[in-house]
């Protein structure tokens, strides 16, 4: 989200997400989001789209998957005025839907301590890579050791702090479906391609983990319905087996929803039967976030709950977990 909800011109936009969210993550971000939001030129191109259109995240993205050179700022802002017509063209078809399966290793602790089987049903789901917990490796703080199926090719290492109730096996899934407004298809090397497009430049790690991901996905195509997380969870959550324990899910989902929105989707979801966890950033969801004393959670992070109850901060990539000191149990 740009700019915490506050009108920002295209410029500071593109000036705050150098500062805000490249810096320290992607040089080459920043300086390219610097670049632009000092040139009029280009500026004015972007004042062309709609306003949810102009993010900084949807033009690199683009760029990347049209080939552009991210690297020489020069060189960039020149490109993106050559080929501005492919680019809005790419920029109005597609959207910022990063899947990143790396978040399952800060679902696990909470996923593995719940009524085995499990059905999964992940709101937001993108191409459906957070569906495959139990088809990854995972290693958890200083324990050398990996669980999961030893051949997996996804293999994720969360950092830990807290009591993390660390996962001794990977959780028994018999279903799996997932609901987004634009579903990705992992059998579509378009869609792949775009996935591939939205990881920064100098993610390697997240680009290998992606690739991995979608060669685990296409081996069996998860279940994946194109709708709402309000008017269509409810048929979807109908279709899940009875006799494995329901678990709907999201993360990085409810910041694209308005305030209204979410509430709403927690009451949606608190009528379903099973459990409900939710990864989102802190703040997304104030009525889970309360009584946490959330400024000690640095920035960028998320809070995870199971039911409503927060359990941990977690690394928006997956990349680490602090289990909250009043939250003994998740189970
Ligand atoms: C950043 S992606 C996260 C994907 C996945 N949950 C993950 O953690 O990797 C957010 C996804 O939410 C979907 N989304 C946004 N608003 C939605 C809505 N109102 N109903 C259903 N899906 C939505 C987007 O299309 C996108 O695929």
């Amino acid at each position: 989200m740009d700019g915490h909800g506050e009108r920002m011109t295209t410029a500071q936009r593109y000036r705050a997400f150098a500062a805000r969210e490249a810096r320290g993550h992607s040089p080459r971000y920043e300086a390219l989001a610097l670049a632009v939001g000092a040139d009029k030129r280009v500026l004015a191109l972007l004042d062309e789209l709609p306003e949810q259109k102009r993010q900084p995240n949807l033009l690199f993205a683009a760029a990347q998957y049209l080939g552009a050179p991210v690297g020489v700022p020069a060189d960039f802002l020149d490109w993106v005025a050559r080929s501005w017509s492919p680019l809005s063209t790419t920029m109005m078809q597609r959207r910022t839907q990063t899947n990143e399966p790396a978040r399952c290793a800060t679902l696990l602790p909470v996923l593995t301590r719940l009524p085995q089987p499990l059905a999964l049903l992940e709101v937001g789901a993108s191409a459906g890579l957070c569906l495959y917990p139990d088809a990854f490796r995972y290693r958890y703080g200083d324990d050398p050791h990996f669980l999961g199926p030893a051949s997996s090719p996804v293999r994720l290492t969360c950092a830990v702090s807290g009591h993390v109730p660390i996962p001794t096996a990977v959780p028994t899934v018999t279903w799996r479906a997932g609901l987004d407004v634009n579903p990705l298809r992992v059998d579509d090397d378009d869609d792949v391609r775009w996935l591939d497009a939205l990881i920064w430049p100098e993610q390697r790690q997240r680009r290998e983990r992606l690739q991995a991901a979608v060669q685990i996905a296409r081996a069996d195509p998860p279940h994946l319905v194109k709708g709402n997380l309000l008017t269509d969870l409810p048929a979807l959550a109908a279709q899940a087996p009875g006799d494995a324990t329901l678990v709907v899910f999201h993360s990085a989902v409810l910041s694209y929803v308005s305030p209204d929105t979410r509430s709403a989707f927690m009451d949606v979801v608190r009528r379903l039967r099973g459990h409900w966890i939710s990864n989102e950033g802190v703040g997304v969801l104030p009525e889970v976030g309360a009584g946490i004393a959330t400024d000690s959670a640095g920035p960028a992070r998320f809070l995870l709950a199971l039911d409503g109850e927060a359990v941990a901060f977690t690394g928006p990539h997956g990349q680490e977990i602090e289990w909250l000191a009043l939250c003994g149990s998740a189970g």
